[in-house]
């Protein structure tokens, strides 16, 4: 059996630039094995979210091909492929702002199980792990950055994905909130081998993965 649960191979995108061509991924070769942790650094500008979408399937590369346990994920199948496998921590959270947190956070399981109440209380359940349960009831426009920031992980988490990409997911939050994010993330990936791929611009966030990787000039390199 493939181990590889995401792999990209010879990833290249562009977006249109005034009549011109931005060439932002240009060959980007990438996989992970279940259960690994990885880091990905780079400077602004330099394709990480870029990466991450195409590795979450929320974007198609130009060519290239993202596969999952070598295979590709049909066209027809992919909403409900991401919302089972995949929790996406976005750069820019987005939460929906008609309904309250833990509404925002019980959504991906509704959408699955179709129980309200059994997805509200496991959102609750999180909600109280990341310290921010007595903002349940608040809508999005009615909490910090931080918070919301925290809403967003929550809402990655409750499906159980079996990879979560985390786009800078600490970059609103102060040191203790910081930390206690990553020790949830880390915990996840020790008891359920969840796949942990994350974006950061702090060292030693990188530093707590299994491997490192930097977005240099449109490639991955492996930071050893
Ligand atoms: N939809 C888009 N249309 C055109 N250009 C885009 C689009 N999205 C991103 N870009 C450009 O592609 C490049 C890579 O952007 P990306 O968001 O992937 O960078 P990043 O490494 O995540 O940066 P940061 O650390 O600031 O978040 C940037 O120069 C950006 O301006
Ligand atoms: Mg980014």
């Amino acid at each position: 059996m493939n181990k590889k649960i995401i792999e990209a191979r010879n990833i290249v995108k562009t977006y249109p630039e005034n009549g011109s061509v931005l060439e932002v991924l240009n060959g980007v070769d990438f996989s992970i094995e279940k259960g690994q942790t990885v880091a990905v650094i780079g400077e602004s500008g330099s394709g990480k979210s870029t990466f991450m979408h195409l590795l979450g399937f929320l974007d198609k590369p130009d060519s290239g091909e993202i596969l999952f346990y070598g295979d590709k994920v049909k066209e027809k199948k992919l909403a409900e492929f991401r919302n089972k496998h995949i929790g996406f921590v976005f750069q820019f959270h987005y939460l929906l702002n008609d309904f309250t947190a833990v509404e925002n956070v019980a959504m991906p399981m509704f959408i699955k199980t179709k129980d309200w109440k059994d997805s509200l209380s496991k959102a609750e359940n999180i909600l109280d792990k990341m310290d921010i349960l007595k903002r349940k009831n608040h809508y999005p426009n009615q909490l910090s950055g931080g918070e919301q920031q925290r809403v967003a992980i929550a809402r990655a988490m409750i499906n159980n994905p079996d990879i979560i990409l985390a786009d800078e997911p600490t970059g609103n939050l102060d040191e203790k909130h910081s930390d206690e994010i990553m020790k949830l993330f880390l915990d996840l990936n020790q008891e359920s081998a969840q796949t942990l791929i994350i974006v950061t611009h702090n060292h030693n966030i990188a530093d707590l993965m299994n491997k490192k990787y930097e977005m240099k000039s449109g490639k991955l390199v492996e930071i050893l």
